[in-house]
């Protein structure tokens, strides 16, 4: 499957995240920004057996692939059988009716953001999903450093606005990597 392989993240920043998921016994998680799955593939395996798992993904736009879709289709069954709850909302994570999907879904131990990467972007799924998660929100990319001439990935502006979302919350930082990735934590 794709998702086993098709991860965009540093491996060991999430094996670092998916240990602090253990650790606090995270029995049900959202992920915003799926693509082919590899996240929630990696994550939701190692959650406890029955967690609620929900992705939510809209394939195509900024940060994903046209033919992602029937890839993340087969990683959330794959998911299913293996004995949790799994369940993929495709749409855009702002419009109203995917948030109240979600919403009649949670509440979530965790949230992990890895959805759009503009300001507007990362501020509205934060806004939307932490309301209705209890435990921890991790968000992606807070180490990402812009290169002006990578005119394709240009506009990621976690590490800015992450700066902005951790003063308001006890929180930590997974960084591995010097100009790519970083998880940020905050404890909701
Ligand atoms: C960086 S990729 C996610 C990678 C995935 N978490 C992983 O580690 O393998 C971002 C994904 O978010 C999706 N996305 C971007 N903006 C979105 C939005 N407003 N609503 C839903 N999905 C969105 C893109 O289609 C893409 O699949």
């Amino acid at each position: 499957m794709k998702c086993e392989i098709a991860v965009s993240q540093s491996k060991t920043e999430l094996q670092e995240f998916i240990a602090v998921l253990q650790k606090v016994n995270v029995k049900s998680y959202l992920e915003i920004g799926c693509k082919f799955g590899g996240s929630l593939w990696h994550i939701g395996k190692s959650l406890p057996q029955g967690a609620r798992i929900v992705g939510v993904d809209l394939p195509g736009v900024e940060h994903g692939a046209k033919d992602a879709q029937p890839h993340l289709e087969e990683c959330v069954l794959a998911v299913k059988a293996k004995g949790y709850d799994a369940q993929l909302i495709i749409g855009n994570s702002h419009d109203g009716d995917v948030i109240e999907k979600v919403y009649s879904l949670g509440p979530f131990d965790a949230c992990f953001i890895d959805g759009g990467h503009t300001e507007a972007d990362i501020t509205q799924d934060f806004n939307n999903y932490s309301v209705c998660t209890t435990k921890l929100v991790g968000i992606h990319d807070i180490s990402y450093l812009r290169f002006p001439e990578d005119k394709k990935r240009s506009n990621i502006e976690v590490p800015r606005v992450w700066q902005q979302i951790k003063k308001g919350f006890r929180h930590f930082e997974i960084r591995h990597e010097k100009k790519d990735c970083g998880i940020g934590v905050v404890w909701v």
